[in-house]
């Protein structure tokens, strides 16, 4: 086709995808049979989220992230015609620039897409150890584990980050790329108001920056950026601009791979242009599944998120009826699903390329059915006497998009820590992330999440680390797109997923009840519940220590970021637990 007749056919599509999409827009649904009416929540008096809260409402398309400006962008490139790939690489981006704490071309990440006409997709762009990666590459002489895979120039894997967006966007979106990108460029060159979240976020991470190139832009004058001023990055505005120009090899063996591999070479770090040159992102299966009717719709490993999720589901619908929320019944089962998917997360998932993981038995609803009937009704069994049942033969960030059309994406990216590793790629404007913490550094040794984990996730060079992230879709019994939620908090993420959809499915709350409720964390390891700090009556955390569990209060679990179908339209909330962050619309 002729250039003009190829662009005349690329606009009438989208303009055709518009106007079926607001005659398929939920506005103009009638009522739902296929989602049942939500009913109050009701929190302990102690706990510091009301129930009853109102979520943000959009008649047609949504995104919610954990900041706002990167809200805003996605929602500007759907109401220029984008669907919710290109929406959810344009927040990427965004995130990149606005959100440096988590958002990130220096890391990696994971989108599962359920397309409006039933396609379902998963990309993988988790990062890899690098070439020179060796197992024990952060165990000392003293055979204790260094602090290397935590912070500075040996904690990197190679990114995933550009390379997965724009494959999403290459095979889903509508829009051109250098019309994706424009938005953060913009953000990038002209600069956005700081505000106290982005000040207080920045200051705090200062002993992980100022050692690194990123402490010019950073801590110019040894502060963050002050409040009210305009903070502008022009050297990530030029990357940015480049990706748009020529795409990911400009980063992967272009200009910014030679930046990423000087800066490695000047600070002690791994990755050389060999890493750059070889990462793929890869295109999985998503793991599909159901609880109580519902289908789920899951990443698979790299992430054990999909997998540990889909277990923990399919044991709880074994065990029996939900119990009411914040009950010691309801908890004590979901504690113990938790802690025995823990269990088989941490011994037997990692890379697929270099592990068999066996992720249709450990999400099989039968292999769930005998694991359920381990747990009794009113006693906590040890981690200690739980071997896997199975024989064989701090800085993430998550959002969630719906277009009018309905299609729907997950997305999870991360640097891990806050500001990743703090190494920052100098001329090219990003930080790169402190992945390789997710590795088993050493059997036996617990991580920065306090995770234990086996030989399965060991270092081996070009592998992916085992992650937690979970971004999951959610269809009603009717097969209709209800929920897109995910979550970033390292283990935590599991709990806090698996909970917005319990609460949502078991407890019928609205959106907002679902995601303010408290939530609970077992990880097999350490050994104990943890609760969220005033979440549960003291009776009920009585009774689950006389059942045998141990139980504490800390922080939060996770922060999510959740879209759910209502009548008329969507209501998408991201998580009280953050600062800054938005669900918008249209
Ligand atoms: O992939 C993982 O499981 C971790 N790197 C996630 C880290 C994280 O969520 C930190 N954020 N709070």
């Amino acid at each position: 086709m002729e250039p003009r007749l190829k662009r005349f056919a690329f606009y009438g599509a989208v303009l055709a995808g518009s106007l079926l999409a607001l005659a398929s827009a939920p506005s103009r649904r009638a009522d739902d049979p296929a989602i049942p009416p939500r009913v109050p929540a009701n929190f302990t008096a102690g706990w510091r989220f009301p129930a009853g809260a109102r979520a943000s409402f959009a008649s047609h398309a949504m995104v919610a992230s954990d900041n706002r400006i990167a809200s805003d962008v996605g929602v500007q490139i759907m109401k220029d015609g984008g669907n919710a790939v290109d929406a959810a690489v344009a927040t990427g981006f965004a995130l990149a620039v606005a959100y440096p704490e988590a958002g990130n071309l220096g890391g990696g990440g994971y989108m599962v897409i359920r397309m409006a006409d039933g396609r379902v997709a998963a990309i993988d762009y988790r990062e890899t150890a690098p070439l020179a990666a060796t197992r024990d590459m952060y165990v000392g002489p003293d055979g204790k584990v260094t602090g290397e895979s935590v912070i500075g120039p040996k904690a990197s894997g190679v990114p995933g980050a550009v390379a997965g967006m724009l494959e999403a966007h290459r095979k889903f979106g509508v829009l051109p790329i250098a019309k994706v990108l424009a938005p953060a460029i913009r953000l990038a060159s002209e600069g956005f108001v700081v505000d106290t979240a982005f000040f207080r976020s920045v200051s705090g991470a200062k002993y992980r920056i100022e050692n690194y190139a990123g402490k010019i832009p950073f801590f110019a004058n040894d502060s963050a950026p002050a409040i009210g001023s305009r903070f502008a990055q022009p050297a990530l505005a030029r990357t940015i601009g480049l990706i748009a120009d020529s795409g990911a090899a400009v980063f992967y063996r272009g200009s910014i791979a030679d930046s990423i591999a000087a800066e490695m070479q000047r600070a002690g770090g791994l990755i050389t242009k060999a890493d750059l040159a070889r990462y793929r992102p890869i295109w999985r299966q998503p793991i599909r599944s159901s609880y109580r009717g519902y289908a789920l719709i899951a990443m698979p490993p790299s992430s054990s998120g999909g997998t540990t999720v889909t277990e923990i589901l399919n044991i709880l619908e074994a065990y029996g009826p939900a119990a009411p929320f914040g009950s010691a019944e309801e908890i004590h089962a979901a504690a113990s699903a938790s802690q025995r998917a823990f269990v088989d997360r941490n011994s037997k998932l990692g890379d697929p390329a270099f592990v068999k993981a066996p992720v249709s038995e450990l999400t099989s609803k039968a292999y769930a059915r005998a694991i359920a009937k381990t747990i009794s009704r009113d006693r906590a069994d040890p981690t200690s006497g739980l071997a896997s049942a199975l024989r064989e033969g701090t800085e993430t960030t998550h959002y969630s998009v719906v277009d009018p059309m309905g299609n729907a994406v997950a997305t999870t990216t991360t640097l891990n820590d806050l500001y990743g590793s703090g190494v920052y790629v100098r001329g090219a404007g990003f930080f790169l992330n402190d992945e390789m913490d997710d590795f088993t550094s050493k059997p036996g040794v617990p991580n920065m999440f306090g995770l234990i984990q086996g030989e399965a996730n060991a270092i081996a060079p070009g592998k992916r680390m085992l992650s937690a992230m979970s971004p999951t879709i959610v269809l009603d019994p009717k097969g209709q797109l209800l929920l897109i939620t995910g979550a970033r908090g390292g283990p935590r993420i599991i709990s806090a997923t698996y909970q917005v959809i319990l609460n949502v499915i078991d407890h019928r709350m609205s959106i907002a009840d679902a995601m303010n409720a408290p939530r609970i964390h077992h990880q097999s390891r350490p050994d104990s519940i943890r609760v969220e700090p005033g979440g549960f009556e003291p009776s009920v955390i009585a009774r689950l220590r006389e059942m045998g569990h141990f139980v504490f209060e800390q922080g939060a679990v996770a922060s999510a970021a959740s879209i759910m179908r209502v009548k008329g339209g969507y209501e998408g909330v991201d998580d009280s637990r953050n600062r800054g962050g938005a669900a918008l619309g249209f």
